[in-house]
């Protein structure tokens, strides 16, 4: 169970999983530090085969491209784009070959459909969409990659919640934790003939 600052989260996600008679181990890395993911991953690998990643972890800021500073530029290709490819470099060299490994990549329904909002994390996930596909080609048959662009499905803490974000979204609420659970559980463990896919989880927003 990977965490960056939020340990006493960690902690009690960790107490949760135990109760389900799972094992858990909580990896503690600041992933803008190449040397931090070097380490997680190899204590991550040395404890057990592992066969799944999910390149989740994200910033997300509300700036303009006018005024995005060169700090938010880096701030968002750093942790949004360097990590999973470091990541995903990691796991293709030591992951498990018994079975097919599965990369999963959390994008945002702007990758495919890039606006004028949020201009680097947009960029960030786009190339994390483009990375998705150029992957899947590199690493079949071993492993696949695919990703989940989400729309509304938790509020940002550090901006107040848009009331207008529904007017876009054609499904009229927020996806629940539960779908998104069920989508996961699908790319983890469905056909393995499914690989460079991206699978819209925002209920129509990309259409509109
Ligand atoms: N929420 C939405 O409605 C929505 C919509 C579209 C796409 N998404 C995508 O879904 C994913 C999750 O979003 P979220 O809303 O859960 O975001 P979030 O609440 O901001 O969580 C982001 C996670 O990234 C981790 N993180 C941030 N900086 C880190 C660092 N330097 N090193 C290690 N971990 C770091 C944080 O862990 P710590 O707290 O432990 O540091 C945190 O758990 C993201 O990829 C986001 O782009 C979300």
């Amino acid at each position: 169970l990977h965490h960056g600052h939020s340990s006493e989260e960690a902690q009690r996600t960790s107490e949760i999983i135990k109760k389900l008679n799972r094992k858990v181990w909580i990896l503690e890395a600041d992933l803008n530090e190449p040397s931090q993911i070097q380490q997680m991953c190899e204590t991550a690998f040395s404890i057990a085969p592992i066969y799944a990643l999910i390149n989740n972890a994200a910033i997300f800021k509300p700036v303009s491209f006018l005024e995005s500073t060169l700090e938010d530029w880096n701030e968002h290709i750093n942790l949004n784009l360097t990590a999973p490819f470091l990541l995903s470099q990691y796991f293709a060299k030591h992951g498990s070959k018994s079975i097919p490994g599965r990369i999963i990549n959390i994008l945002d329904w702007r990758a495919l459909r890039p606006g004028k909002d949020h201009f680097p994390y947009t960029i960030s996930k786009a190339a994390l969409a483009s990375m998705t596909r150029s992957l899947a080609l590199t690493l079949a048959p071993n492993i696949t990659v695919n990703a989940i662009a989400l729309g509304a499905i938790l509020p940002p803490e550090n901006e107040p919640i848009n009331q207008n974000i529904l007017k876009n979204v054609p499904m009229q609420r927020w996806a629940t934790l539960d779908e998104l659970e069920n989508l996961v559980t699908f790319l983890l463990d469905g056909p393995i003939y499914i690989t460079g896919e991206i699978i819209h989880l925002d209920g129509g927003r990309h259409l509109v």
